[in-house]
């Protein structure tokens, strides 16, 4: 796996496509036949694990590898000179100014230990910035679209951040890498945060989380540790349904830290979070 340097090297005019609904109808299409391929062929006995990453927890499916393999075989087969992002290949550079950021499966503990909240997450970017973005979760039936500027959408219906929640209401979601040192550092933030607001949500995949934000399924959702395609498609969601997704003090999202929230939330939740250091391991 190569890890992602920021911004793609090939996506750097927007002018290649501004046909964002034709990127996220390929992307659906993707992503739909990705999610039944996973449930179809999973093992009875659950999928084996072929490798581990930052920890022995940290693992990579024999399905996860399969599933990106589809994707980059769809949309590759679709769009040719496109450059593409994904957790298990790493990068590929392209040459039209699109680049595809994929989570084959996000979740994999709860596709492991077959619990129904594990996505297929695709987002296609222009100039580095997400255009269009689906978060397919096929055991429960949802799929959760964006594309910039067309707000977000469950299963075809508008949907928005919540709003007017004050912190002391507000149901947060979070999650926690794999690293022992790293929940260490977490659960001291965690400690941080409980007492502050309403509860506390783990439920084991960053695109769907951030899919509840937009949804209002949640109020907020923070996190240390994430990844590009962990959070490429469920941004724009967010962003479309009226939230903002940041990291501390306006630096972007990202590894570091990722927050986020309906507008008005968005500040409350960063100053709670601010002082417990929780960009630091
Ligand atoms: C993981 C999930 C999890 C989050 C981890 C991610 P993966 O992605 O999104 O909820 O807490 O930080 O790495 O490994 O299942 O693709």
């Amino acid at each position: 796996m190569t890890s992602d340097s920021g911004s793609s090297d090939s996506a750097t005019s927007d002018s290649a496509s501004s046909d964002y609904t034709a990127l996220l109808d390929l992307a659906v299409a993707t992503a739909r036949e990705t999610g039944r391929m996973l449930i179809d062929k999973r093992p009875a006995g659950g999928p084996d694990v072929v490798a581990t990453k930052s920890s022995a927890t940290d693992v990579v499916t024999q399905m996860d590898q399969a599933a990106e393999r589809l994707i980059r075989e769809r949309i590759g087969a679709a769009r040719p000179g496109d450059a593409f992002l994904g957790e298990e290949e790493g990068v590929t550079s392209g040459t039209t100014g699109v680049r595809w950021v994929v989570d084959p499966i996000d979740g994999t503990v709860n596709y492991l230990y077959d619990l129904p909240d594990w996505a297929v997450s695709i987002a296609a970017e222009v100039a580095g910035r997400p255009v269009a973005a689906v978060v397919e979760v096929p055991r429960r039936g949802w799929t959760f679209t964006a594309t910039l500027g067309g707000g977000a959408h469950l299963n075809g219906e508008r949907v928005r951040c919540s709003t007017d929640v004050p912190l002391g209401r507000a149901l947060v979601a979070t999650g926690f890498g794999y690293a022992p040192e790293r929940r260490a550092a977490q659960a001291r933030v965690l400690a941080g945060v409980l007492p502050n607001v309403r509860d506390i949500r783990r439920n084991g995949a960053a695109a769907i989380d951030l899919c509840m934000v937009a949804a209002g399924r949640v109020d907020g959702y923070y996190e240390r540790g994430v990844q590009a395609w962990d959070i490429a498609a469920g941004r724009l969601l967010v962003t479309e349904a009226g939230g903002r997704v940041e990291g501390l003090g306006g630096v972007p999202a990202g590894n570091e830290l990722t927050i986020a929230a309906g507008a008005d939330l968005f500040g409350p939740l960063h100053d709670l979070l601010a002082p417990l250091d929780p960009a630091r391991d």
